[in-house]
């Protein structure tokens, strides 16, 4: 099966949809820190629309299965509505088949052409996605149109130009997160966030780093492709040295793998 990462732009087409939705289902598991910057998204998100009597809507923009999109339900009043949207039919349908909210729908969609009038959004979410969108500037120049003056966004994205395997020496890493990075649309787009919210008329209230941290060689490679890439470039090397640190270190139960990412909340300019 294909297991290239940048698939994440292609669900559909790819041979097996959910695939895609389980690793989406199991990545907290992989990778715990999620938990911790999904914490945190909550935590920027909720006060923007906690005790308003006004109509307000929420968006949580690339949503994949939905398992945030309930999240922010279970944690704002239920006269707030709540849109999950995602370019993958596949996604938004075990979303739908899985909502247990009446104030949440779920709808197909790109980033780079949103469904909803001008300043109809009070918060916009985003998680992991930005990432798989080529030309990834026209996404905020969407959520700059959809969100209401003073709305909210609040997004958490990788620099995967910095995954880094330990035992690897630096010079190594370089190289295989090159590798890494070659096949998705904008792999550092977490370290550039605060250009594109000042570039699209937003404020920047938090920025925060978070350090990804994977130690299941066998979840890395179901989920990423990582380590195959991996092997590729020591094929192409020739050099079956690195290759044996790895699996050793694999062996050993040393072996992890780290990626930054960033997040941000920023304000519509009023
Ligand atoms: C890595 S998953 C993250 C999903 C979700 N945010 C989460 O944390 O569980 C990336 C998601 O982005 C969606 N996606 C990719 N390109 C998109 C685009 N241009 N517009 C909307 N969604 C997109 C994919 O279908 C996939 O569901």
């Amino acid at each position: 099966m294909d297991k290239n990462p940048s698939n994440y732009s292609a669900v559909d087409n790819s041979d097996n949809p959910s695939h895609w939705i389980e690793l989406m289902l199991d990545f907290p598991a992989i990778a715990p820190e999620v938990n911790r910057i999904r914490q945190q998204l909550l935590d920027w998100l909720v006060p923007a629309v906690d005790g308003s009597d006004s109509h307000m809507t929420i968006l949580d923009a690339g949503c994949g299965p939905g398992v945030t999109t309930q999240a922010i339900a279970d944690r704002v009043d239920d006269n707030i509505e709540i849109i999950g949207a995602d370019l993958s039919q596949s996604m938004v349908d075990y979303a739908s088949a899985h909502s247990t909210h009446h104030n949440v729908r779920y709808h197909k969609a790109c980033l780079k052409d949103l469904p909803y009038s001008d300043g109809s959004i009070d918060v916009i979410r985003v998680e992991r996605c930005l990432h798989h969108v080529p030309g990834v500037s026209q996404a905020f120049k969407e959520f700059q149109r959809v969100l209401k003056p003073g709305g909210r966004l609040v997004i958490n994205e990788p620099d995967v130009r910095y995954i880094c395997m330990h035992p690897l020496q630096p010079a190594v890493n370089v190289r295989y997160a090159a590798a890494y990075d070659a096949p998705i649309a904008n792999g550092a787009v977490g370290a550039y966030l605060p250009e594109y919210l000042n570039a699209n008329g937003f404020d920047l209230l938090e920025h925060q780093p978070h350090l990804l941290m994977m130690k299941s060689a066998h979840a890395i490679d179901r989920c990423f492709n990582a380590l195959e890439v991996f092997r590729d470039l020591c094929k192409k090397d020739q050099n079956p040295a690195n290759l044996s640190k790895v699996e050793d270190a694999i062996d050993g139960n040393s072996f992890y793998l780290t990626i930054p990412c960033y997040s941000v909340m920023g304000e519509k300019h009023a």
